[in-house]
């Protein structure tokens, strides 16, 4: 199981950051919203299950958790008050995926726009950010970060439904991978780019250049969902605020949520 002490061991820096293993729970990122609702809770506070039975996606879908195998948690960030940039926090969270795979198991994944990260053409990890307000005084004072990694799952162990589009780490490397040293990797990873003043409240366009350089998206043709049907379109850049510019048949504009295909790999 994944303990609290082992990950302090482990972690490369102080932080103020709680550290809160369960083996079992239905969703971190439920249990961290409940704990910001009941106590005052140190910014970078990490709730880790080595399972969940009701893990979430994006857009009402379910997370495949199983046991052991894979990595679950979500990092609360106390928001500042003047924090403009909370549109990137998923890709944020992307990239220190992403460094932290290539550092623990040295290769380099893409990104998949807006929070699927895939090594191969197949997913090992997703994103799913929620905002936390104050309802008395209509601000953001928190952000959820949830992640999911498919760390040691086979390729005979995924349910039909994501055999064809899932991968894990085990998978690409042919080899186990310690799942307590890439979580304390990707939690350094986290502390050091959210502590950083220009990433949530300045000019954040260095961290853009490093999503464009690891998308997988930009140049693709896309299918998008839109109100009214399907609209196919070609990916050509991410925007400063970290949507996505597209190229229909009749323009060109920016998109800030929404489903791409998996047409493409
Ligand atoms: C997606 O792929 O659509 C996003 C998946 C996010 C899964 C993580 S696992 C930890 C946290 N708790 C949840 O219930 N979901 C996120």
């Amino acid at each position: 199981m994944l303990t609290r002490k082992k990950l302090l061991k482990l972690l490369e820096q102080p932080r103020c950051g709680e550290i809160i293993c369960l083996e079992e729970t239905s969703s971190t990122n439920l249990v961290a919203d409940r704990m910001i609702r009941d106590n005052r809770l140190p910014d970078g506070t990490v709730v880790v299950a080595d399972t969940q039975k009701n893990g979430s996606g994006r857009l009402g879908r379910s997370f495949y958790s199983p046991g052991r195998v894979g990595l679950y948690f979500s990092y609360i960030k106390v928001l500042p008050k003047n924090a403009e940039n909370t549109g990137l926090l998923t890709s944020f969270a992307a990239l220190a995926v992403c460094s932290a795979v290539n550092s623990v198991c040295g290769i380099q994944p893409k990104i998949k726009w807006p929070n699927d990260i895939l090594i191969d053409g197949k997913k090992v990890c997703g994103i799913l950010t929620k905002l936390v307000s104050d309802t008395k005084s209509n601000t953001l004072t928190h952000a959820v970060i949830g992640i999911g990694v498919n760390v040691n799952q086979t390729a005979g162990e995924f349910p039909e439904d994501l055999a064809q589009k899932a991968g894990s780490l085990r998978i690409a490397l042919d080899r186990e991978v310690d799942r307590a040293v890439l979580c304390a990797q990707i939690i350094t990873q986290l502390d050091t780019l959210l502590l950083e003043k220009k990433a949530l409240c300045g000019d954040a366009s260095a961290y853009v250049i490093q999503l464009r350089s690891l998308s997988c998206t930009i140049g693709k043709t896309i299918t998008i969902a839109a109100p009214d049907g399907e609209e196919t379109a070609t990916a050509l850049d991410i925007a400063p605020d970290g949507g996505l510019v597209v190229k229909t048949a009749s323009c060109t504009k920016v998109i800030r949520s929404g489903e791409i295909d998996d047409s493409y790999r």
